[in-house]
């Protein structure tokens, strides 16, 4: 993948995942939506950045009209992450996808640990299992946050650059890897909340939308803290996803906000526990 194939690489994954949510489906709720125009800015800079950090893990399959299929993964330290991967609907199921995984996996090569999380698409699903990942299903959090039920939150504070060692160290602690240049992009695009006590120290991502897109914390006190702390500032309707059977204690601070739980795709891991106190990005893990 070169920087100039980003923004058809976007459409690719666009259309591979829309077609999966239309799939997916319950008759109740609402046609799937491409991504808003300010997803898709997020997506494309975050992209661009791993072509830039990691050429050798991005990748893309074309015919003569054009792509058709399109990967993205990056190294750090010790860990390999699959950020994205998709095929266009109508080509899927055809053997293209799975060279385009050989070839990012190939970067991740003298890693000792590999994390993705996984749509439950049934291809992907197999595919990953085959490539020898184990297969943690994921919950999430939905609806509105119950105001009155967020407890006074001290010692929580706006994140910046200054905080990437630390974010780091907590990082490696929760996952083995930092997430290095991956906080740069993140303090650049999104929102951070960092609370750096004697008591313990943690972090949180807040994306375009409000959402939780990360949180790593050094003990679940600090964790459930910075999520407070988090859904204090985000917005009335909130889904905090990817959480892992690891960490009860998203449950704990969701349900005690009166949000409700569902499940959906699965945490896929080599060389590794699931992460805790600890809520992995979809892309960035
Ligand atoms: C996941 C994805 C990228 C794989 O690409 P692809 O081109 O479809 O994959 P391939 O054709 O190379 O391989 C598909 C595998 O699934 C199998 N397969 C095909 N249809 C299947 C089905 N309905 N159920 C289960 N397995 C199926 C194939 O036989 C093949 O496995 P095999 O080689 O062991 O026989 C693509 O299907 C996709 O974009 N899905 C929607 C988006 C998504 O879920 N992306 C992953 C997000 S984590």
């Amino acid at each position: 993948m070169t920087d100039a194939d980003v923004p058809e690489a976007e459409r690719v994954s666009d259309e591979g995942f829309l077609e999966l949510d239309r799939r997916s489906r319950r008759r109740d709720e609402p046609a799937p939506e491409r991504r808003s125009a300010a997803h898709r800015a997020v997506w494309i800079e975050r992209t661009r950045h791993l072509v830039r950090t990691d050429p050798a893990g991005c990748w893309v399959a074309e015919d003569d009209h054009g792509l058709v299929g399109m990967v993205s993964s990056l190294r750090r330290e010790v860990v390999w992450c699959l950020a994205t991967y998709a095929v266009l609907p109508g080509r899927q199921g055809q053997g293209i996808g799975k060279p385009l995984l050989a070839a990012a996996m190939d970067h991740g090569r003298g890693c000792t640990r590999a994390m993705l999380s996984a749509s439950s698409d049934a291809k992907a699903v197999r595919i990953y299992h085959q490539a020898g990942f184990e297969l943690h299903p994921q919950m999430h959090l939905v609806g509105t946050v119950d105001r009155g039920a967020i407890p006074v939150v001290e010692k929580v504070r706006e994140g910046s650059a200054s905080d990437i060692d630390l974010m780091d160290s907590l990082d490696r602690a929760a996952r083995g890897a930092g997430h290095g240049v991956d906080h740069e992009l993140m303090l650049r695009t999104w929102r951070s909340l960092v609370s750096d006590s004697t008591t313990g120290s943690g972090y949180a991502y807040l994306d375009e939308r409000g959402q939780v897109a990360l949180l790593a914390a050094s003990n679940r006190r600090t964790a459930t803290r910075v999520l407070w702390a988090a859904l204090a500032e985000g917005p009335e309707s909130v889904t905090v996803p990817h959480v892992t059977a690891a960490n009860q204690w998203v449950l704990d601070v969701g349900l005690a906000a009166r949000l409700a739980l569902g499940q959906e795709g699965f945490l896929g891991l080599r060389g590794m526990k699931p992460p805790t106190p600890y809520l992995h990005n979809g892309a960035l893990l």
